[in-house]
């Protein structure tokens, strides 16, 4: 028998990612089209909880201690103050995996919203997003914060580490085609090299990460006054940063260079970068020509996305 359902939306960043880290503001914006999901049965008397991860035959209880899912459960259920229930929860993703999309997180807040949901006291947006904060530190290392935010709000928001985030204002809708390269790039590790570059050159990435905030503040008042036009240069010039990173990739670049000689407006890539995902800024008559040339250049996947 059904007890909860729940879901959380995949993500990309628009602007910002990376320097992000080191308290530079970023935008981010849910990406509906995909979604991990939770479904709560009960459980035989006794069973306890158990996590099936579906898409990837894996299945997890609580005693399988440092595992994502039994985190996210442990840290839910005590936030219920409650002891193990004796439910099934069958968990489900169509984010792909280390693309940049926010695979980890969602499935994390679909856990966590379906727990809460379940026990009769559902969790607010903020209580969500700290939970799955607290997974994403134990697995990635040093996040901002940015992912679980966006994913557990559901909408697109500003976010500065340590500021309350800022949901934000979308003038004029806009539309992005987002490439996949296919190629697996787990964030942690393109944030411990930018790290390793940060230490090394410390001035030289501060200065960079000025710059991205810079691009981030003229983003957001383009987005609120719905002047779209501007994004694109932006977009290009945040790609251009995140190059000298070092966090671009041959593959992300051609895809990014692809969409743009197909008539987007800007591109970039999205989110941790070296595989994952880019993002191009369309129009309902250039949508189909980039997405189409995106695919031609080797992206495995393009959905094209309203964001606002
Ligand atoms: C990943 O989606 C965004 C990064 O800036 C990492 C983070 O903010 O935690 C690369």
């Amino acid at each position: 028998m059904e007890i909860a359902v729940a879901s959380a939306p995949g993500k990309v960043i628009l602007f910002g990612e990376h320097a992000v880290v080191y308290g530079r503001p970023a935008l981010a914006a849910p990406v509906a089209q995909v979604c991990a999901s939770a479904v709560v049965e009960a459980g035989e008397p006794g069973s306890g909880l158990i996590l099936d991860a579906m898409d990837l035959r894996e299945r997890v209880t609580l005693a399988c201690a440092g595992h994502p899912l039994a985190e996210i459960a442990r840290l839910a259920l005590a936030e219920l103050g409650m002891s193990e229930p004796d439910w099934r929860v069958g968990i489900s993703s169509t984010i792909p995996i280390a693309s940049g999309m926010g695979s980890g997180a969602a499935v994390s807040a679909a856990l966590a919203r379906a727990i809460a949901t379940a026990a009769g006291r559902p969790f607010s947006a903020e209580t969500v997003s700290a939970l799955v904060y607290e997974v994403e530190r134990l697995h990635h290392g040093t996040p901002s914060g940015v992912d679980n935010t966006v994913i557990a709000y559901g909408q697109p928001v500003y976010f500065k580490r340590g500021e309350a985030p800022q949901p934000f204002a979308i003038g004029a809708p806009l539309m992005l085609a987002i490439g996949d390269t296919g190629i697996a790039s787990p964030t942690k590790v393109a944030v411990g090299d930018v790290r390793a570059g940060w230490q090394r050159e410390t001035a030289r990435y501060e200065a960079l990460f000025d710059a991205v905030a810079e691009i981030v503040e003229s983003a957001r008042q383009a987005i609120a006054a719905g002047r779209v036009g501007e994004l694109g240069p932006l977009m290009n010039q945040n790609h251009g940063l995140l190059r000298e990173m070092g966090v671009s990739s041959p593959e992300l670049d051609r895809l990014v260079e692809a969409a743009r000689a197909a008539g987007a407006g800007g591109a970039k890539l999205s989110g941790g970068g070296r595989g994952g995902n880019m993002i191009a800024l369309v129009t309902r008559e250039t949508a189909a020509t980039v997405a189409n040339a995106l695919s031609a250049a080797g992206a495995r996947r393009v959905i094209v996305t309203d964001i606002g």
